[in-house]
């Protein structure tokens, strides 16, 4: 059969030729093997070079690059979750964070295999980072951005490359998935403050009791707001996840470090503390209080 993998197959044409191979996978190809050109393999496992022999090295590198690359899907998938909620589109929306929730569960995993770590055997590559560390992860950054954790101040880390940095920007001053939920609830008739609908998007969010009651109100009244209540849950759920992979974070670092500071300028592992204390969609854990 001479059909080529890269072009679309009908169901048909699959069928005839699983039966042609009698079942067994296709080991020919007219060209370039299709998977390694969809998933650009060769580029992905071009990118691994460790800078030592140290047998830490690799596990350090590749879950940094995994964890990039996850940062990545989850900034996508929430900006999705945004643009729903922005069209109304509740049931989409709750689809696509039961997708997130996932995301963050495997990012969560992958401090398993870093806790592995010693000291020593961090030691033997840390040098190498310099003045490098996570917290210059732009994708990192933009994923804070787009859940609602804005800090113009951090963008600066990334003046020096211009299309990063106008990327950033343009999150900054767009409305966060926290934002957009919060002008469902207005849409809705819940007492949610006018200046939490319209606003300077870059100016980081503060909390407000108004909106802790406009929440109150969707857990109070759950039968009549039967999807607002189920996102409120669905964002706690996320919260909780990207505050577990911050702990662990702040726990892989503890045990490798100490007390030291960190690569990146900070106390290390006292910072780490302070960012796993923060909690995202604030007044959904003020509200717990008044249930
Ligand atoms: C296992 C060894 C690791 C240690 C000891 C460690 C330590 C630290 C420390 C001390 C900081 C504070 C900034 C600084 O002074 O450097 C930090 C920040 C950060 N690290 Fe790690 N880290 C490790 C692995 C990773 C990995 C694999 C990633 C994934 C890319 C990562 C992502 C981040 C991010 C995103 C921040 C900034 C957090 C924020 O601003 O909210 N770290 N890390």
């Amino acid at each position: 059969m001479e059909a080529r993998l890269n072009e679309p197959l009908t169901e048909d044409a699959r069928n005839l030729r699983a039966l042609s191979s009698e079942g067994g996978p296709i080991l020919e190809f007219g060209g370039e093997n299709p998977f390694v050109s969809y998933v650009a393999s060769n580029a992905l496992l071009s990118l691994q070079n460790p800078r030592t022999e140290s047998a830490g090295e690799p596990s350090f590198l590749i879950t940094s690059q995994v964890m990039e690359l996850q940062f990545k899907l989850a900034s996508i998938e929430v900006a999705r979750t945004r643009d729903l909620l922005d069209v109304d589109d509740v049931g989409a929306a709750l689809w696509t964070l039961r997708r997130l929730r996932h995301v963050y569960s495997s990012l969560s995993s992958s401090w398993d295999v870093l806790s592995t770590l010693s000291p020593a055997e961090y030691g033997e590559f840390r040098d190498q980072l310099g003045e490098g560390s996570g917290f210059q992860s732009y994708m990192y950054r933009e994923m804070e951005f787009v859940l609602g954790n804005k800090n113009p101040a951090l963008a600066e880390a990334h003046s020096g490359d211009a299309q990063v940095y106008r990327r950033l920007q343009q999150r900054l001053s767009e409305p966060s998935l926290y934002d957009a939920a919060l002008r469902l609830l207005w849409r809705r008739g819940l007492p949610v403050p006018d200046d939490c609908v319209e606003r300077d998007w870059s100016v980081p969010y503060l909390e407000q009791e108004a909106v802790v009651e406009a929440w109150r109100t969707v857990y109070v009244e759950r039968d009549k707001h039967r999807d607002l209540y189920l996102l409120a849950e669905a964002l706690v759920d996320l919260a909780h996840d990207i505050a577990r992979w911050r702990s662990l974070h702040l726990l892989t670092a503890e045990r490798l470090l100490g007390a030291k500071v960190g690569t990146g300028g900070t106390t290390g592992a006292d910072w780490l503390r302070r960012v796993a204390d923060h909690r995202f969609f604030p007044e959904l854990w003020m509200t717990r209080t008044r249930l």
